[in-house]
């Protein structure tokens, strides 16, 4: 199983849903993350992320940024957007069913807010609601 978590700059967002969702799932699960836009290409995560992450034991500092390619489609088998705008930027590029139906939004009902403008606490914030993302995935997952 592959799952690839997809933000705008795979800087903030993603790399923190990738290193808690790979902490709770053993290696028969690949997790990757990959951001819409080219800008942080080859970049460490934002140091805020970094940081909450480190507060809460886990260490994301090696990954480095990717842009979502459609290729993805065919490496991954569930695509998770942090938020609709990231949902509607990989819908577009779907070219089959088959690849619209891997795509969901992290959090079935609601945004993970984007936090690269704002206060430290908004990494807080994402860091909770990324938390409780990842239990209800593994949940889901080991259900099947
Ligand atoms: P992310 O946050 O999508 O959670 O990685 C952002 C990082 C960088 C930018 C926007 C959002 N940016 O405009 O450079």
């Amino acid at each position: 199983m592959r799952i690839l978590m997809v933000c705008l700059g795979n800087i903030c967002r993603s790399p923190l849903a990738e290193g808690i969702l790979r902490s709770k799932l053993n290696e028969e699960f690949f997790i990757d993350s990959a951001g819409i836009g080219p800008w942080h290409v080859g970049k460490e995560p934002d140091k805020r992320s970094v940081s909450v992450a480190e507060k809460y034991g886990i260490d994301i500092s090696s990954q480095r940024a990717r842009q979502f390619s459609p290729n993805d489609f065919d490496e991954f088998d569930l695509i998770l957007a942090m938020d609709s705008s990231n949902y509607s930027d990989i819908i577009v590029m779907a070219k089959t069913d088959e690849q619209r139906n891997k795509v969901r939004l992290i959090l079935d009902d609601q945004d993970v807010p984007d936090p690269y403008f704002g206060e430290d606490d908004g990494f807080e914030e994402v860091y909770i609601l990324l938390e409780e993302a990842a239990e209800k995935i593994v949940h889901e997952l080991n259900s099947k």
